[in-house]
C-alpha cells in the first residue's frame, strides 16, 4: 500500500481569543488530540502576543506555530512602529507565517506588498502560507484569470530553492465566514486545485512546483472536512472559526489523520 501523505491542518485564530488564559486552554485541548496523530501536521496561527507562551506549551513540537502577518521590508530591526519582522517571529518559536489573507487585502494590502512580505519571510527562514482567492465566481470564469495573476504577482522573484517553504491556501472570499453549507463544493475545489498546481508549474517553469501543498480555506468544518480532503483532493485545510473550538477542530484533525 502506498504510504499515507501527511495532511496539513492549519488553524487561523485571527483576532481571537480575547485572553491569554483562553488561548492556553484551547491550545492545550488541541495538543492533547494532535499529539496522538501521526498523519497530520497541525499548525496554529495565534495572534502574535500568544506565540511565545504557546510555543513553550508545545515542547515536543506536536503543534507547529505561525504568525498571521509579517513586516514587508527585509530588515531585522529599525524605526517601524508597530511592525514585527520575520526574525522576531522565529525567535519566539514560530516557523510559519500567513501572508495575503483576504482580511488583510481588504485593508489595502496589494499583490506587490504581499510579494515583498513573501520575500522578506523566506529570507528570514520562515515558511509562507500564501492566501489567494477570488471575490466572486462569475459565469464567464474571469476568476481563473484573477487567480493566475494573483499567483504570478505574489511570487515575483521567489527562487526555486524555496519550493519547500511555500504553502498555498486557496480561500475564495465568498466562502469565508459562512456556514459549512456555503463552503465550496468538493468537485469545484478539485478543479481549482488542478488549476493552481498548473499555474505554479508554469510560473516556476518546473514540474517540481507541483510539490507545493495546496490547502482550502472557507467555512470548513468537521462535517465537510472529509469531502474537501478526499473528493476535493487538497493537501489540507486552513480553518478559521472552527479552529477555536477544540472538539470540532480536533475532529477535523482526526478525519485528516484517518484518510487513506
Ligand atoms: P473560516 O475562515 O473558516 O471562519 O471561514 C477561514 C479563513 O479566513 O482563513
Amino acid at each position: 500500500m502506498a504510504p499515507k501523505k501527511t495532511k496539513i491542518i492549519a488553524g487561523n485564530w485571527k483576532m481571537n481569543p480575547v485572553s491569554v488564559a483562553e488561548a492556553k486552554e484551547i491550545f492545550l485541548g488541541v495538543k492533547k488530540i494532535a499529539r496522538n496523530l501521526k498523519n497530520v501536521k497541525t499548525i496554529i496561527f495565534p495572534p502574535f502576543v500568544y506565540i511565545e507562551l504557546l510555543n513553550r506549551l508545545s515542547s515536543l513540537g506536536e503543534i507547529k506555530l505561525g504568525a498571521q502577518d509579517v513586516f514587508e521590508a527585509s530588515v531585522a530591526s529599525g524605526s517601524y512602529t508597530g511592525e514585527i519582522c520575520g526574525q522576531m517571529i522565529k525567535s519566539v518559536g514560530a516557523n510559519h507565517v500567513i501572508i495575503g489573507h483576504s482580511e488583510r487585502r481588504a485593508s489595502g494590502e496589494t499583490d506587490a506588498v504581499v510579494n515583498q512580505k513573501i520575500l522578506s519571510a523566506l529570507r528570514s527562514g520562515l515558511n509562507v502560507v500564501l492566501c489567494i482567492g477570488e471575490k466572486d465566481r462569475d459565469k464567464e470564469g474571469h476568476y481563473f484569470h484573477f487567480l493566475k495573476e494573483q499567483i504570478r504577482h505574489s511570487l515575483v522573484d521567489v527562487q526555486k530553492k524555496y519550493f519547500g517553504n511555500i504553502i498555498i491556501a486557496y480561500e475564495p472570499i465568498w466562502a469565508i465566514g459562512k456556514s459549512d453549507r456555503e463552503a465550496m463544493n468538493p468537485r469545484d475545489l478539485h478543479e481549482m486545485y488542478i488549476f493552481i498546481k498548473k499555474n505554479l508549474i508554469d510560473h516556476f517553469k518546473t514540474q517540481d512546483a507541483s510539490k507545493v501543498p495546496i490547502l482550502y480555506g472557507g467555512s470548513s468544518s468537521s462535517l465537510i472536512a472529509k469531502d474537501l480532503l478526499s473528493e476535493g483532493g487538497v493537501d489540507g485545510l486552513l480553518v478559521g472559526r472552527q479552529s477555536l473550538d477544540v472538539v470540532n477542530f480536533g475532529n477535523i484533525l482526526k478525519i485528516a489523520n484517518d484518510l487513506v
